[in-house]
């Protein structure tokens, strides 16, 4: 007999208590943090859905392998296990542990990117854009035309729009260094790629002569996006998918904090031997040795483990369903989002759901204050505060105003599913109440993390 439940599968060894704040301990939190809720603190958070980055639970293994962590300065055990680890899923030749993978994309791009240049990308992460254009040069989003409707399905609404790629590379030939694809499409809605889609790019960027590179940060729940909905890849394990998916590239960034499994981490890995010598000596004037990169010999003992922890099918079964569970809630009580559900996280559709809230007043970051009012929920937003300044100076809409609900790594069991569920069932009902915001502050570049923000309108909840 097989049973419908699909169970968490691990037992919890190690608790965490959360407790709940009373709605006016939560009033008086988000006025103190300038309704920013990266500036809240942890502890006045009863769900944190802030990111699904460092925030996952260990393994026993992985703790286990931390016991073993060799912390010599140079050639540690530790660093030749990580080196395997990483070479057996991708392949590439060099790899170079970094802090993060914000770290790998700065030592990427100072190296390999100069002042004018063009980067294509599916979609850039906040920080991969920042990254590029601090190099002077311009962050390309080319998202395939499905990528854009929130609410059309397609089962690959990460991919590149190839059409596109392929006229960036002719008209802009010796301008673009190197091309990249994120798995999944985080700022597009955790959407997969399909292994059509990679190797299509691949072919395009290597026909120009340009190097191809992943952001590789959600790689195995790609792999399991494509194992459930692209012809062929039924029988294939997410291992297979995902050495197939790195066979087509160059390189890779990469942050551990995502499916590494880690608390902290990423790696720059690669081919080309001269760019990887380039890469390692600016590595040196930053993170540190090549064998540790600002890691501790423990942290590559954990990611070593925790890469291919990532890949276990029973894992990935259980944490796509979970989001794709609360994604059938929302459906059913007209709640939008974009849809199909993604891998790490579930996005609301806010420009849906508050049509009376124009862009210039902030609606997914509006709706976000009222899911930590109401429930003690934190969720993060990708949106017109996120990506609306303009390296120019001018502002303009984001593609999409959304609020992204992201799930930690094995740490939310069921009933915090369902407490999620009914939480946003009740904002929904809010909605039309709600209303909008202005900037009081903003920093110069990534303004969503230090911004603060009041009521446009003398309140948040119309009477
Ligand atoms: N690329 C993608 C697609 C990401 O989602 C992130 C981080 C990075 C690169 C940078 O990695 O944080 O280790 O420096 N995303 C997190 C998030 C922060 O919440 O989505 P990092």
């Amino acid at each position: 007999m097989e049973f419908k439940t699909i169970i968490e599968p691990f037992r919890i060894k190690t608790v965490e208590p959360i407790r709940g704040r009373s709605r006016s301990e939560r009033e008086r939190a988000l006025a103190a943090a300038g309704n920013n809720l990266f500036l809240l603190k942890a502890e006045d958070v009863l769900i944190d859905l802030l990111t699904d980055s460092g925030t996952g639970a260990m393994s026993s293994h992985q703790w286990a392998g931390m016991m073993r962590g060799d912390e010599s300065y140079a050639g540690a055990k530790s660093f030749y296990r990580f080196e395997a680890a990483v070479q057996a899923i991708t392949g590439f030749k060099h790899v170079i542990p970094t802090h993060q993978g914000r770290a790998a994309e700065r030592i990427l791009f100072g190296t390999a990117v100069s002042p004018g240049e063009i980067v294509p990308n599916n979609t850039h992460f906040d920080t991969t854009r920042a990254n590029v254009e601090y190099r002077g040069a311009t962050a390309l989003d080319l998202p395939c035309p499905e990528g854009r409707q929130p609410q059309e399905y397609h089962p690959f609404k990460g991919n590149i729009d190839l059409e596109a790629l392929e006229r960036v590379l002719q008209e802009k030939r010796g301008q673009v260094p190197l091309a990249m694809v994120t798995v999944t499409n985080n700022s597009g809605g955790g959407q997969p790629v399909s292994m059509a889609n990679i190797r299509a790019a691949s072919e395009l960027c290597h026909r120009y002569g340009v190097p191809f590179f992943l952001d590789a940060c959600r790689f195995a729940e790609n792999s399991w996006f494509i194992k459930l909905r692209e012809e062929g890849y039924a029988d294939k394990t997410a291992m297979q998918i995902a050495q197939e998916m790195f066979s087509y590239a160059d390189g890779c960034t990469m942050s551990a904090k995502k499916d590494g499994m880690a608390n902290i981490g990423g790696f720059l890995a690669l081919n080309d031997d001269d760019l990887a010598q380039r890469c390692k000596n600016l590595l040196i004037l930053s993170e540190g040795f090549p064998t540790y990169g600002g890691l501790a010999g423990y942290d590559l003992e954990a990611i070593a483990v925790g890469l291919h922890e990532a890949l276990d099918e029973n894992y990935l079964r259980y944490r796509i369903r979970s989001v794709e569970y609360l994604g059938e809630i929302c459906m059913h009580n007209d709640i939008p989002t974009i849809l199909p559900t993604g891998g790490h996280a579930l996005y609301l559709d806010a420009r849906a759901l508050l049509p009376h809230i124009p862009w210039y007043e902030y609606p997914a970051w509006t709706l976000s204050l009222l899911l930590y009012l109401e429930g003690g929920v934190r969720a993060a937003c990708i949106d017109s505060v996120m990506f609306g300044r303009q390296p120019d100076g001018s502002e303009l809409p984001a593609a999409n105003e959304l609020v992204r609900l992201a799930f930690p790594r094995r740490v939310y069991t069921q009933s915090h599913f369902d407490y999620l569920a009914e939480v946003l069932v009740y904002v929904k009902e809010l909605a039309p109440r709600l209303r909008g915001l202005r900037l009081t502050y903003e920093p110069p570049v990534l303004r969503h993390f230090t911004a603060r923000l009041e009521p446009a309108h003398g309140q948040l909840l119309a009477d």
